[in-house]
């Protein structure tokens, strides 16, 4: 394994799922040997894989309480491991074994009030988890659902940017063909603001 991402939150519904399966698309469609773990009860992930005949790469169910520990045995040296954890509300043996292994965390949030406020949850448990890690993760927020053209991005990012997180540089508008993606076969293409985000975390893991 080259590379492990994961999308959590706090709360359910914040685009966990819909962000993994359309990231691990675009990195593969970059050439990368990808991995998709999906480490939700609710196997959503898997559920969306089947409906459209199988993704064009590995997809793991993966929903005990070490998952994170089980990362390492899945895909080759090279693959890139894209990991949609549940919501640690429910889920937070699971989400916390994952979050003390991966290399990227990253917190899906709309640029909403709440959504922002709701984050500490998610920091808190990435705190208690930094203790026990060995080295520490790289953790960034990805705005999602953003209005194009409205004040509530920026805001949004200037927001948790001043709450001390990094916010990624690709954010993800609110679009409906995301909102209608699942269980659909997706058609990312280069410049797509997923593709963009792809193209992120390979940088920053010197990739
Ligand atoms: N960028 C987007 N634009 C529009 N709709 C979106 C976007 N991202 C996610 N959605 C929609 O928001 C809802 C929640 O997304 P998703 O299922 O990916 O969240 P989740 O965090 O995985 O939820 P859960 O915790 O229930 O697994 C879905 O209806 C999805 O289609
Ligand atoms: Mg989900």
């Amino acid at each position: 394994m080259r590379l492990s991402i994961a999308f959590a939150n706090l709360k359910p519904g914040t685009g966990k799922t819909t962000s993994a399966v359309l990231l691990a698309y675009a990195l593969h469609r970059r050439g990368r040997d990808v991995v998709l773990v999906d480490a939700d009860p609710a196997a959503s992930a898997l559920a969306w894989s089947d409906a459209v005949g199988g993704f064009p790469f590995g997809v793991y169910g993966l929903a005990v309480k070490d998952a994170g520990r089980r990362l390492s045995g899945l895909g080759g040296q090279d693959s890139v491991v894209v990991v949609d954890l549940p919501q640690a509300e429910d889920h937070g043996a699971i989400v916390r074994s994952v979050l003390r292994r991966v290399d990227e965390v990253t917190i899906p949030v709309a640029p909403t009030t709440i959504e922002i406020e709701r984050t500490s949850g998610i920091a808190d448990l990435l705190d208690e988890v930094e203790e026990v890690r060995q080295d520490p993760a790289r953790v960034a927020v990805l705005l999602n659902r953003v209005v194009g053209g409205a004040r509530s991005g920026p805001d949004a990012r200037a927001a948790l940017t001043e709450l001390g997180y990094e916010v990624l540089g690709p954010q993800i508008p609110r679009r409906e063909a995301y909102a209608l993606a699942y269980g659909a076969e997706p058609d990312i293409r280069g410049g797509d603001p997923f593709d963009l985000l792809a193209e992120t975390y390979l940088k920053r893991a010197a990739l």
